[in-house]
């Protein structure tokens, strides 16, 4: 068998933002996000008894493999299947864009693998698995607004779809450095719970900015998602700099992309910044005020993207 499957890429509104359980991947908040239409990740999937090991081809590059064996194992073991397989992935996320592709790459590995080991998940099923290759790619599995029930153990922490929103939700990409990571998020999330003592008081408020983000989202109150997305960012990267040795990822640019959002609300743009694990800035507005947004960062017009909601993870392809 063989089996292709697209993942699309999310963003968080409400951060994932620390392990309790590194192994099993438990958060310590729940988190909420968007999945957006224009990044993907394709993945093939073949198990095959021929083959002596697994092997890996990321954008037609071989790569080594453990960290995918060792999903695959996750895999294997629950289909009681004891053969190696090729994976072939194929990411659709613009390596410039500095988006995480590990949410679509392990949403996508999670259902390709499954389905071609005979497994037949549910989507509550599929999140748990995908959660193991990367927390956030627990929420990529569903299309549109999602949260991450950081839940009590393995059975319990999964995502699941929120209803959909009448908030025409876009996200504006500021490609602030396309340069490789300074240091990965799994080790600096490691850092933050370990040395921060800002980390309990984010826990503490983002656990409860994840149960207003659903109010807000369901009444579409559009400020108050906003402001919401704004502060769960600004306190996740607050606890970062506070850590030892203390570290930021902002840079001098992205100081100046999360000013001219300010400037953008104080003239009446519907706009609020957000930030993942490096310094490129997402704003987060509505369709009718994308051009306004776009106008108002002159100095990075050849570096903007724009994203809306995209659909769930699916299979696109199964041959025997
Ligand atoms: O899923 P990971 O291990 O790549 O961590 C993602 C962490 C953030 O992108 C910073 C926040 C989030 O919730 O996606």
């Amino acid at each position: 068998m063989t089996t292709t499957a697209r993942a699309h890429t999310n963003i968080a509104l409400i951060k994932y933002w620390g392990k309790r359980n590194a192994n099993l991947i438990l958060p310590y908040t729940s988190s909420v996000s968007l999945t957006l239409d224009d990044f993907y990740t394709d993945t093939t999937v073949a198990f095959d008894s021929d083959l002596t090991a697994d092997t890996f081809v990321l954008d037609g590059n071989p790569q080594p493999a453990p960290k995918v064996s060792a999903f695959l194992d996750l895999v294997r073991a629950q289909a009681k299947l004891n053969q190696f397989a090729r994976v072939t992935s194929v990411n659709h996320v613009p390596t410039a864009a500095g988006l995480a592709s590990s949410a679509s790459a392990y949403a996508a590995l999670a259902l390709a693998a499954s389905r071609d080991a005979g497994l037949s998940l549910s989507s509550l099923e599929l999140s748990r698995l995908a959660r193991r290759g990367s927390g956030s790619a627990s929420r990529s599995i569903f299309g549109g607004l999602a949260i991450w029930h950081r839940g009590e153990d393995d059975l319990t922490s999964f995502a699941e779809a929120l209803p959909e929103t009448r908030l025409p939700l876009r996200m504006v990409v500021v490609m602030v450095d396309a340069g490789p990571k300074p240091v990965s998020s799994r080790q600096l999330m490691a850092n933050t719970v370990a040395t921060s003592p800002y980390f309990s008081a984010w826990v503490e408020n983002n656990e409860q900015a994840a149960g207003e983000m659903v109010n807000a989202l369901a009444t579409a109150d559009f400020t108050r998602v906003g402001e919401l997305t704004e502060q769960s960012s600004a306190r996740m990267h607050a606890a970062i700099f506070a850590s030892a040795p203390a570290f930021t990822y902002f840079q001098p640019a992205t100081l100046q992309v999360w000013h001219a959002v300010q400037t953008m609300r104080a003239q009446g743009i519907p706009a609020y910044a957000t930030m993942d694990a490096g310094p490129n800035v997402k704003i987060l507005t509505l369709a009718p005020a994308v051009e306004a947004v776009k106008a108002a960062l002159p100095e990075f017009q050849d570096r903007l993207l724009v994203a809306g909601p995209g659909p769930a993870t699916k299979v696109l392809e199964e041959a025997r």
